[in-house]
């Protein structure tokens, strides 16, 4: 870990038009800073913008989804060329779950192509000018979710277990080329993709106190950004145990409606 750091001067934010990366947006956004937001919902993305900018911040927006791989790569190469990116969190991200409707194999392919798709048309167009300046933050969004498959959402937990792998892969790699990679993994965060769960969610925090929780743990460099404890501590325990022992328990999960697409 280093010892001393400049905060990030030039950030990007994948989802950034609701939930945990407005918060984001909200909480990196004073004097000095320039955020590049992206969303797909115009009107949102916009007033996260305006909020941004009366905060003092240098606001640009784009539209554009996560799974368009040509525009995220052209996107993000013109920023960085324009002046280097010092972060990039990967956040923008889809669920649903397998109450009611079950999950068909439209709606797996989609929570794929957004979840883990999306964080790699998002990271790898920077990782070579990273690597080539030594320096940069990369930021990939999972969940606690993702540390073990879940009955209740399995193509959400298996995308979220990906990404988690995948950053936490890149950062051993990119450890000695002066890049550095956490992966975050919230509980639950009251957001639109939490606003319709029906059932109880427990240690529920807001979405700027998960970006004020997510922004300390990237400035400590820390590998893993996985709050609340109270929830992080139980799912490693039982993340350990076979999963035989622990299915009859896991299954017993309240789950998302499949056809809710949040
Ligand atoms: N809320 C939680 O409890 C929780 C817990 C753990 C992890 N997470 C993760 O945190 C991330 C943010 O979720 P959230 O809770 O803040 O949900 P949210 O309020 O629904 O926000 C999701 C964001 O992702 C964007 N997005 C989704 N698919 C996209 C695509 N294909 N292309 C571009 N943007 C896309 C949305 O943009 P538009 O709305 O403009 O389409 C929106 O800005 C997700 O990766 C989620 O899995 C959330």
């Amino acid at each position: 870990m280093k010892m001393s750091r400049s905060g990030p001067k030039n950030i990007v934010i994948t989802g950034a038009s609701s939930g945990i990366g407005a918060g984001l947006a909200g909480h990196y956004a004073t004097p000095g800073i320039t955020l590049h937001l992206q969303g797909r919902n115009a009107q949102r993305l916009e007033q996260i913008a305006e909020k941004c900018r009366a905060r003092g911040a240098i606001v640009h927006s784009r539209i554009l989804d996560v799974t368009h791989e040509a525009g995220m790569n052209q996107w993000l190469s013109s920023i960085d060329a324009n002046t280097p990116i010092d972060l990039i969190i990967a956040n923008a991200g889809i669920s649903a779950g397998t109450g009611i409707h079950g999950e068909n194999g439209k709606q797996v392919r989609e929570i794929f192509a957004a979840n883990i798709g999306g964080v790699v048309n998002t990271v790898t167009p920077l990782l070579s000018a990273m690597i080539a300046r030594k320096s940069g933050q990369i930021a990939i969004m999972s969940s606690l979710a993702g540390l073990r498959g879940l009955p209740s959402c399995p193509a959400y937990s298996a995308s979220k277990s990906c990404v988690r792998a995948y950053g936490e892969g890149l950062r051993g790699w990119l450890a000695a080329q002066g890049v550095e990679v956490s992966v975050i993994c919230p509980g639950y965060v009251a957001t639109a993709m939490t606003a319709i769960n029906t059932f109880p969610m427990p240690f529920m925090m807001s979405a700027e106190k998960a970006a004020r929780i997510i922004a300390r743990g990237l400035a400590k460099n820390k590998a893993r950004i996985a709050f609340p404890w109270m929830l992080y501590y139980p799912m490693r325990f039982f993340s350990c145990l076979p999963v035989w022992l622990t299915d009859p328990l896991f299954s017993r999960l309240p789950a998302k409606d499949a056809t809710s697409g949040q």
